[in-house]
């Protein structure tokens, strides 16, 4: 049923309906009230207007009863709250509670509260406030602001919180897996790009300590393809990785081997340092389907996303060592052929020459010699962009020297 002030006749569980498909951050907005005690309230309503002057805004109801405090006091501090200050947000969001219980906080410049544990906070003193239908727009002008300990922020999105890549990505306790977060944004338009030009899936992954973790993906996995998920953390062992491993000093890749079985005999070593071999020189990895590869694969579905039991991680290593090194990187790829493609990564390397993410393409079906070669092109060409964008560069480059190799334009979608 239509509101009836509302000319294009949509009523307002349509309007919150629609406009909640657009995700926002949420912020409290803090001031000292009346009486000296602190108030706010949780806004997702807030953006930044101006740099010079440095201004910022946010839109509070009417019928807000905090509001009038911080408009009192002349100052407000905007708090960004971090992926794990959800409580703190519904606490801000509850009109009549002490929403300040139990929570550490200091004061700003203005005085307005900076609270424990935000990802950042902007001091400000309110430059001018105006109607706009049932809320007020609230423009501040900065006067000091810091960014946080924390990192990621809380997001808000129809009716639900989250975090900025997906729940399994962000391990709050595991700061190395926000690094690899980091490298993830700089690689996530090249991945969606290839993703859209060749219609398969894109992973990245990165090692975090002795486990390989796909840290994002683009492009819809379709039956067939990619049997792992965003967030899937699996055991670091042959064959898995090889370009993750191949660059790296040789403790690295014994350690590598170990972790597939203290006891390999050196002749089976020897095999697997010839693909890690191979890898170096082509500076790319391909695996192909197999029936060992297809049972490895169910293996890693089993693993528990975040935490892998140690039992489920030994299937995964007996399923990986009857893979071994056949099927991988296999070494002269004739045009003429077809060959059953599980998968074609390229390395992306940072400013030390260490490749610290992996881009996969998950193609699992059977491709020529050519369509190889084109898929290969593709992803090495993602990966270089990626690479320039990190300012890294190729192990076999000198530090200073930025070139890297030519390679065929994608076809932009
Ligand atoms: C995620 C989220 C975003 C919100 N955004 C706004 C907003 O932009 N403006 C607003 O007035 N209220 C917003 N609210 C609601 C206020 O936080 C809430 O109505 C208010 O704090 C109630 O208490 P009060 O009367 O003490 O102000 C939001 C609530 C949540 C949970």
């Amino acid at each position: 049923m239509a509101a009836s002030n509302s000319p294009v006749g949509f009523d307002s569980v349509r309007f919150r309906r629609v406009l909640g498909r657009f995700p926002t951050g949420v912020v409290v907005v803090t001031a000292i009230g009346s009486g000296g005690r602190p108030a706010g309230m949780a806004v997702g309503s807030f953006t930044s207007v101006s740099l010079v002057p440095p201004l910022l805004a946010f839109f509070p109801d009417k019928g807000s009863s905090s509001f009038p405090q911080i408009r009192a006091s002349g100052s407000f501090c905007v708090n960004v709250l971090s992926a794990d200050q959800e409580p703190v947000c519904r606490a801000f969001a509850t009109k009549g509670a002490d929403k300040f219980a139990g929570l550490g906080w200091r004061p700003a410049g203005s005085g307005s509260p900076i609270l424990d544990g935000v990802v950042a906070w902007m001091d400000c003193d309110i430059e001018t406030i105006d109607r706009a239908g049932d809320h007020f727009i609230v423009l501040g002008r900065v006067r000091d602001l810091q960014a946080g300990p924390a990192e990621l922020p809380l997001l808000f999105f129809q009716g639900g919180y989250g975090h900025f890549s997906s729940l399994s990505l962000s391990a709050p306790a595991e700061p190395d897996l926000l690094e690899q977060l980091r490298l993830v944004d700089a690689a996530r338009g090249e991945m969606e790009r290839v993703s859209a030009a060749l219609d398969v899936e894109c992973l990245a992954a990165a090692t975090v300590r002795d486990q390989v973790v796909i840290v994002a993906s683009s492009g819809e996995p379709r039956a067939g393809q990619s049997t792992t998920r965003v967030g899937q953390r699996m055991p670091f062992v042959p064959p898995l990785g090889t370009l993750l491993v191949a660059w790296e000093p040789p403790a690295a890749v014994q350690a590598w081997l170990d972790r597939l079985d203290p006891k390999l005999p050196e002749r089976d070593a020897g095999h697997y340092r010839q693909l890690l071999e191979r890898v170096r020189r082509r500076g790319w990895s391909i695996s192909l389907a197999s029936a060992e590869r297809i049972a490895f694969e169910a293996a890693l579905t089993q693993l528990s996303v975040q935490s892998p039991t140690p039992e489920q991680e030994k299937a995964v290593r007996d399923t990986a060592g009857r893979v071994g090194w056949l099927g991988h990187e296999p070494d002269d790829l004739a045009a003429g052929q077809t060959y059953p493609v599980r998968n074609v990564s390229g390395p992306i390397f940072n400013s030390d020459g260490r490749c610290v993410l992996m881009l996969s393409l998950f193609v699992g079906r059977r491709c020529t010699g050519e369509e190889v070669e084109h898929l290969r092109d593709c992803v090495l060409q993602a990966s270089a962009v990626v690479t320039a964008a990190l300012s890294g560069r190729h192990p076999d480059e000198r530090p200073t020297s930025r070139t890297t190799q030519a390679l065929p334009d994608l076809p932009r979608s």
